[in-house]
């Protein structure tokens, strides 16, 4: 339980370095004033440019990855505790405990990396998902939240199809994450439904 206790620790500490928001100081611009105001790796693109936003969203993944990846391969942990160091990374990314109003990103691309790890087998079904709702209606908040959903019926059909018993704790992270997603997308969602929400266009680096 020690061990878990300190993982989550790491994971919410690691999750909780803000990327997109020190990519954007470095061009001394406070990206939770530009755009969406997001610190995620969209908003980085919009205000800064493509390559920067690739450049965090990469970043944001690995903190996803590397709490949960150190936790399985070097404590083989049970699934309870894997799934609680993952969700603590992702809590970590999307309530930033370095920033005063404790406002982080969305929580889709550290959401990725512990995917990644946790749950491999759902990579080719999430990309396939993402990116056709992404190049297909250039709404990447939709592309996530859809992802995210999707990744729910994922696990049931898989489990089923291999004969395997449903693992609850498995489920419910799951089903948290998807409204983990939703509520951190909850002004998106609403500007999707009043057909205000920006499309995604690929910018080339963004002077200032
Ligand atoms: O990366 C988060 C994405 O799903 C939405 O970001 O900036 O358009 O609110 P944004």
């Amino acid at each position: 339980l020690l061990v878990t206790a300190a993982l989550c620790l790491f994971g919410y500490l690691l999750g909780g370095i803000p990327t997109a928001y020190l990519v954007a100081k470095r061009k001394h611009i406070d990206l939770r004033e530009k755009g969406s105001g997001n610190l995620g790796a969209t908003n980085t693109s919009r205000t800064l440019g493509f390559r920067y936003g690739v450049t965090v969203g990469v970043l944001d993944l690995l903190k996803g990855v590397v709490p949960s990846l150190f936790a399985l391969d070097f404590f083989s942990l049970p699934a309870v505790s894997l799934l609680c160091i993952g969700m603590a990374t992702i809590l970590g990314h999307v309530f930033s405990p370095y920033l005063p109003s404790q406002r982080g990103g969305k929580g889709v691309a550290t959401g990725a990396g512990v995917i990644a790890v946790l749950f491999p087998s759902a990579i080719p079904v999430g990309l396939v998902v993402f990116f056709s709702v992404a190049i297909g209606t250039r709404y990447v908040s939709l592309a996530s939240i859809t992802t995210y959903v999707v990744l729910i019926p994922y696990y049931l059909i898989r489990s089923h199809i291999q004969g395997q018993p449903i693992e609850y704790a498995r489920l419910v992270f799951l089903c948290l994450l998807s409204l983990l997603i939703l509520f951190t997308h909850r002004t998106n969602v609403n500007r999707l439904i009043h057909h205000s929400e920006p499309k995604f266009s690929y910018s080339a680096d963004k002077e200032h």
